[in-house]
């Protein structure tokens, strides 16, 4: 699969993620719950939305949804115009890799890798990604743009809860991702170090026609959003 083949062009009115009718449910023993309930909507490039909601509603359900790394028990989601359900697992791999970044809300870091390394992560598991020495420039680039030039070689035990955080950034950012799907990407950032990774964010969105969907309990992070939508009793909501 070479690089031309991963880029999401997006559908009509340049929609690159749509997701229709999205219903979940878990099973805790006898009791089941009901996460989403026909959750719907539509992201065009170079726009940025943000999903409010109280806690334990669904947005990291929803999210992983979108970004192809769980299945939604009802509905659908198209990634650059390709229903992501009909896709071979191998299809799917590669638009995770290729196509979308994730900002894990637990950051999901290697704990056995460096910082350089885990911000590189994406590239390797990405056929279209950079031979190791451009990677290796890239990473380097990423993590001076998140403020952790300085950290490269630490591992992810030495860094603190904010640190880690941006690490997963620019790991998500590595592929220069068409759709970037963020869960509270400045929960652990205090007002001036998140308001640059937002800005870095937003840029992207802006200058490179990115797609971004940011999950925030912060009103300052959703109102510098195009659109804001709620999730409540499992559907999304706009939000004025
Ligand atoms: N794997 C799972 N098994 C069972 N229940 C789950 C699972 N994952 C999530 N849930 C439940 O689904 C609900 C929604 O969880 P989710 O993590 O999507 O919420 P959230 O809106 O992201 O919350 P927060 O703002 O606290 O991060 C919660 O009640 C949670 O307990
Ligand atoms: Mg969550």
């Amino acid at each position: 699969m070479n690089s031309i083949e991963m880029t999401a062009t997006g559908g009509a009115g340049g929609v690159v993620v749509e997701a229709g009718g999205l219903t979940k449910r878990y099973e805790m023993g006898r009791k089941t719950i009901e996460v989403l309930r026909g959750a719907s909507l539509s992201v065009r490039r170079g726009e940025a939305l943000a999903v409010i909601g109280a806690s334990g509603a669904g947005k990291s359900t929803l999210l992983h949804i979108l970004g192809a790394l769980d299945h939604p028990d009802e509905g659908w989601v198209r990634i650059g115009g390709e229903l992501v359900g009909t896709l071979s697992s191998r299809r799917r791999a590669a638009i995770r890799a290729g196509v979308i970044g994730f900002v894990f809300q637990s950051y999901h870091l290697m704990p056995e890798m460096d910082v350089t390394e885990n911000v590189m992560l994406p590239s390797m598991a990405f056929n279209g990604g950079l031979r190791w020495k451009a990677a290796r420039r890239r990473a380097a680039e990423l993590l001076e743009q998140v403020g952790l030039g300085g950290r490269a070689n630490h591992m992810p035990f030495e860094l603190s809860g904010g640190e880690q955080q941006r690490v997963a950034l620019a790991r998500a950012l590595m592929n220069d991702p068409e759709v970037i799907l963020a869960d509270e990407p400045t929960g652990n950032l205090d007002d001036e170090t998140g308001g640059a990774v937002l800005e870095n964010l937003f840029m992207l969105s802006r200058d490179r026609g990115r797609a971004l969907i940011v999950v925030t309990h912060s009103e300052t992070v959703a109102a510098s959003c195009h659109r804001r939508t709620r999730l409540a009793d499992g559907v999304l909501h706009a939000v004025e």
